[in-house]
């Protein structure tokens, strides 16, 4: 039972009572729905997924992809609102009949200012919250946090939304909550509400296995392909093309192979020993998935590449099994892993006390700095307009010893930016001029973080 997930019993009320609330919300709304999500793969399963389920029940929607929300977004759809509310002559102004707003994957952050506009809205998130309460006004906030569900651990967006969906009987629905959930990293190993959504995939038959296999066989692509482009891990020594072939020809593996034996993979893993930490990093646990893309780290690594490539709407396509916008998210996975191989070559690393920085390109930063992740968090920077923007990276060991980059960054409030996220992964948005003394105060936080 989904309650057992909950620590008490009171936790568990408030969960029911609020998904009574919200679903009945969306039936009954005979209007416009809004959906708003991220851009990254667990915000792109979390739109796909809420669609669907929208389309189902045969509710007008339109979607929305954002790189992030920002007041002034929350401001312009304030203003729709209102003027659509205005201009409502049968003054019949009920709000089952104006706009409904569904926030996936963000929103939690943001609800000051969607209160301030007076949105008729559904926060579906797992970010940290400012508010800690499941409904404030008109806005139902279910938020895994509140519920004593951590959200950068135990359950992604797609998973709150996927919670919504379940309610509706929707368990197909789990496929791209799980692949959302990878897109989080929240798979090493999977724990909490997570495993529960595992189970009940499992259950329904939507997730068809669980695999220990290489991590190389879970792409569609020839294994000299796979090996270059995975960057989970990411193996310096072998970053190109000629020197994989040669690598897999010295192992007598034919490098255009696809789907490894077991001979084959036994050969890879002990000759890739030498290159890894561990183990696990190279022998994975694949979740299958009946969707068209069955390995659900693939059609996450194809969400992600379209996602920060600013092709959202092939990644909701993909998500929702279009061939053709599969086929392109395929194309484009290509291309992006290209660039970020060939980004990771010209990437400068500079050192602070407690952090490692670089600039580079937007939708390249997040990834190259885990990448670089080793004994202090990295931070990647990139320049937009009057603003620099960072995406921050730790890793597990970091976060165990203290590290919590969430709160790291808010220190750009302090400078008239913003940022936030997850104490493993997370971001910030900082007026140019003051990112000297930006940095340097995340490096005294880092320290601080670090020694506790
Ligand atoms: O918006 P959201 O919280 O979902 O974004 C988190 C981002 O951080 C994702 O793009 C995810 O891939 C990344 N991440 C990471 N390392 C982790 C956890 C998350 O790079 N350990
Ligand atoms: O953009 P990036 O992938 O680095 O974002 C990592 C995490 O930080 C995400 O959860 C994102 O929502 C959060 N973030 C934020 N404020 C920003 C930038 C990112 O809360 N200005």
């Amino acid at each position: 039972m989904i309650t057992n997930i909950f620590k008490d019993k009171e936790s568990i009320q408030r969960y029911r009572s609020i998904l009574k609330k919200i679903t009945e919300r969306i039936k009954n709304h005979n209007g416009l729905i809004r959906v708003i999500t991220h851009h990254d793969t667990d915000g792109l399963t979390s739109g796909a997924l809420i669609i669907k389920m929208l389309y189902r029940l045969n509710k007008e929607f339109h979607l929305s992809i954002v790189e992030y929300l920002s007041k002034e977004f929350v401001d312009k759809l304030g203003e729709e609102y209102n003027n659509r509310y205005n201009n409502n002559d049968n003054n019949n102004n009920n709000n089952e009949d104006n706009i409904l707003y569904i926030f996936c994957d963000m929103g939690s952050s943001r609800i000051n200012d969607i209160l301030n506009q007076g949105l008729n809205a559904i926060i579906l998130d797992h970010h940290p919250p400012v508010i800690n309460d499941l409904e404030v006004k008109e806005i139902y906030q279910l938020n895994a946090h509140i519920l004593g569900i951590n959200g950068a651990k135990e359950i992604s967006a797609s998973g709150v939304c996927y919670l919504v969906a379940r309610e509706f009987g929707f368990y197909d629905l789990s496929a791209l909550a799980i692949t959302g959930a990878i897109g989080d990293m929240q798979h090493k190993p999977f724990s909490g509400m997570n495993k529960y959504i595992i189970n009940e995939a499992r259950e329904h038959r939507y997730l068809t296995g669980i695999l220990k296999d290489i991590i190389y066989n879970c792409y569609d692509l020839p294994v000299w392909k796979s090996m270059l482009y995975n960057t989970q891990p990411y193996i310096r020594e072998l970053n190109n093309k000629e020197k994989i072939i040669n690598f897999l020809k010295k192992l007598n593996i034919d490098p255009e192979k696809r789907n490894l034996n077991e001979e084959d993979r036994q050969k890879l893993k002990i000759a890739l020993m030498p290159y890894v930490e561990k183990e696990e990093d190279i022998i994975v646990d694949r979740y299958v998935i009946k969707h068209k893309v069955d390995d659900a780290f693939y059609l996450s690594e194809l969400l992600n590449a379209c996602g920060r490539k600013g092709l959202g709407s092939v990644g909701i396509g993909a998500a929702v099994e279009d061939d053709e916008c599969i086929n392109i998210a395929k194309d484009i996975y290509i291309e992006y892993k290209e660039e970020i191989i060939q980004e990771i070559r010209n990437t400068q690393i500079n050192s602070l006390n407690n952090i490692e920085y670089f600039f580079g390109k937007k939708g390249m930063v997040g990834i190259i700095a885990s990448l670089f992740v080793k004994d202090k968090p990295v931070l990647g920077i990139y320049e937009e307009g009057e603003y620099y923007k960072i995406s921050s990276r730790g890793n597990k060991n970091l976060v165990n010893e203290g590290l919590n980059l969430s709160e790291a960054m808010k220190i750009a409030y302090k400078f008239g930016g913003n940022g936030g996220g997850h104490n493993v992964a997370s971001g910030a948005r900082v007026p140019k001029i003051h990112l000297d003394e930006f940095l340097k105060e995340v490096d005294e936080i880092v320290g601080k973080q670090l020694k506790k």
